[in-house]
């Protein structure tokens, strides 16, 4: 009799022991064998949407939107950002960030991670920034000069079907050349080493979104066996094919919003999760991908705010940073129409050609105020006494005969005035039409099929 009710209290003990464990592992564990899709881009640059400088160009986050939204991957799925989602550090730039994050967030992100240009804004701005960013910007690499305090949330735990995934931002300190004001970078294990075993502790799986080259994030796969996936970076292109290093995953993105990672995996192990039987995509944004209309509504807003935004390069006195101080130019705008009696055969060339009309394009996008376009079709934008947006001086709107030949107050004091002076323009090439003429701002430029629609200058010209 004993006997039974020692057998029958060791039984029940062994069966309570075996509900308890696994009960307690339910929650947390439930989706071990399940699929984790991760989207994730790097390097946005402000591209909210593409400028709409030739047929034919790709991204956009108004395409990626539109792409997302066709996507009905089975299982868990995360969307992030590897950093480099903001163009520059100026002022328009922060107010088009807010935009940019707003636009993250109807897609569902669950983070920004600070690439190299949003280190170097100064720690006051950034810290403003990331108080009404829409998506949490994350950094465990960015702290303050004075305190060595992390200026933004290090990580962040997402749960998503019962897995706890932890999501650690870093940037490399060879990526930011200068950091903002009151920023100091920490070395990338200083700054993984301070928050990994925390983020461990509290998730079942780490994704380290990392703004550093395909060396670096090597070396951390190596370094911390924690980490299931590794997110880029700071690359000259996307990874066509998945890295593995250690017990991670490395993928990485770049290309300013015209691509989009993506990766499916198994998620296995018992305590510490990792990703096994990977599936890995690289999506070109295409230009057949339509925009997204809601996207494109809120483009419209930035651009609405900007309009009535009074902002640093307003100011007539505001020079190119470029411009070695103490050293202004000799020669001022006068604007194209001064060159007009003159130059007559000249002037009816460039009147034809699309430069003359260049403003005009970006009024009818209602672009005609922001700094992000008007640089390449005005004269001079930004440089002393170039275009202002508030004088909105009429003159200096288009790209004039001084986009190309620079400032020319002197030359024309000397051939109308008669003012002594050895002034002369310089003469000019094709990498002088490539400074507007690049990338996703222009078809491939090529001077033999380029320079022939806007010949001119064969003509001696007559002083009035
Ligand atoms: C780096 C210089 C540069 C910047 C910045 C720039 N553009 Fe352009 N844009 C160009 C050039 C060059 C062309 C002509 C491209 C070609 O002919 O292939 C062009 C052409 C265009 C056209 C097409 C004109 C037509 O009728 O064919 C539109 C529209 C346009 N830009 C809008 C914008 C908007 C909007 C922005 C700001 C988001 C912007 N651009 C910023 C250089 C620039
Ligand atoms: C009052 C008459 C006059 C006006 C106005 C004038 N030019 Fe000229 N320009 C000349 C003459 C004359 C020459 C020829 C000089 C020579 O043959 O040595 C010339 C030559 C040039 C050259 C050849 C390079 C050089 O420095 O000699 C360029 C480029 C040029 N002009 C551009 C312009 C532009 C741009 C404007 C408007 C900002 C303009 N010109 C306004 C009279 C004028
Ligand atoms: C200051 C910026 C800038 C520079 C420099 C520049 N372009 Fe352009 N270009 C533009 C913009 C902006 C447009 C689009 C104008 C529009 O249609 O709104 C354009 C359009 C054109 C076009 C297509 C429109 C047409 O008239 O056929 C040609 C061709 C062209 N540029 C040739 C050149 C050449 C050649 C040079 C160098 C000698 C040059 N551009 C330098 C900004 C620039
Ligand atoms: C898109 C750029 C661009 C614009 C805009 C432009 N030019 Fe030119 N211009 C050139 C280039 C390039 C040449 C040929 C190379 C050279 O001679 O420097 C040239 C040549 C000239 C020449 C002959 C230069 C010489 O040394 O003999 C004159 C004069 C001239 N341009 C005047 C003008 C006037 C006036 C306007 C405005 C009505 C104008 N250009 C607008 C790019 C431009």
């Amino acid at each position: 009799m004993k006997l039974l009710l020692r057998c029958l209290i060791v039984l029940l003990v062994a069966a309570g022991t075996y509900l308890a464990v696994h009960l307690s592992r339910k929650g947390p564990q439930a989706s071990s064998g399940g699929r984790l899709t991760v989207h994730f881009t790097c390097d946005s640059s402000g591209r909210l949407e593409p400028c709409g400088c030739f047929t034919g160009q790709h991204g956009g986050l108004t395409r990626l939107r539109t792409w997302l939204g066709e996507q009905s991957p089975s299982g868990a799925v995360l969307k992030l950002d590897a950093g480099g989602a903001i163009a520059g550090g100026a002022d328009y730039d922060l107010i088009q960030h807010r935009y940019m994050a707003r636009a993250y967030a109807t897609m569902g992100f669950s983070a920004l991670n600070m690439g190299g240009r949003e280190a170097a804004i100064p720690a006051a701005d950034l810290v403003k920034l990331s108080a009404v960013s829409a998506v949490p910007m994350l950094s465990a690499s960015l702290v303050s000069s004075e305190t060595r305090e992390t200026l933004l949330t290090p990580y962040r735990i997402v749960k998503i079907d019962g897995l706890r995934i932890g999501i650690l931002g870093v940037v490399s300190p060879r990526s930011v050349p200068t950091p903002g004001e009151g920023v100091a970078v920490l070395g990338l294990n200083e700054a993984i080493d301070r928050h990994l075993p925390k983020v461990a502790a509290e998730s079942d799986l780490v994704i380290l979104l990392a703004f550093a080259n395909e060396l670096e994030m090597r070396r951390l796969a190596n370094d911390y066996y924690e980490l299931a996936l590794v997110l880029g970076g700071d690359v000259p292109g996307p990874t066509q094919d998945l890295i593995r290093e250690n017990e991670s995953l490395i993928a990485f993105t770049t290309n300013q919003a015209r691509t989009v990672g993506t990766l499916s995996a198994t998620v296995t192990g018992d305590a510490r999760k990792h990703l096994s039987d990977p599936a890995y995509q690289i999506q070109l944004l295409k230009e057949s991908i339509p925009q997204d209309g809601e996207l494109v509504a809120l483009a419209g807003s930035y651009r609405a705010e900007i309009r009535k935004t009074a902002l640093d390069l307003d100011d007539p006195d505001s020079t190119d940073p470029n411009a070695i101080p103490g050293v202004g130019p000799s020669a001022t705008y006068v604007g194209s129409t001064s060159c007009h009696d003159c130059h007559a055969k000249d002037h009816a060339v460039w009147e034809k050609s699309g430069h003359a009309h260049a403003f005009a394009t970006l009024e009818k996008k209602g672009a005609d105020a922001d700094p992000h376009c008007i640089s390449c079709h005005t004269v001079g934008s930004g440089k002393q006494g170039g275009y202002r947006r508030p004088m909105g001086s009429k003159s200096l709107v288009d790209v004039g005969c001084e986009s190309c030949h620079g400032p020319g107050s002197e030359h024309v004091a000397r051939y109308r005035d008669g003012k002594p002076t050895n002034f002369k323009f310089r003469p000019l090439g094709a990498g002088d039409c490539m400074t507007c003429h690049y990338g996703e701002f222009s078809r491939p430029f090529n001077w033999e099929e380029f320079w022939p629609k806007i010949a001119h200058g064969s003509d001696k010209p007559v002083i009035k």
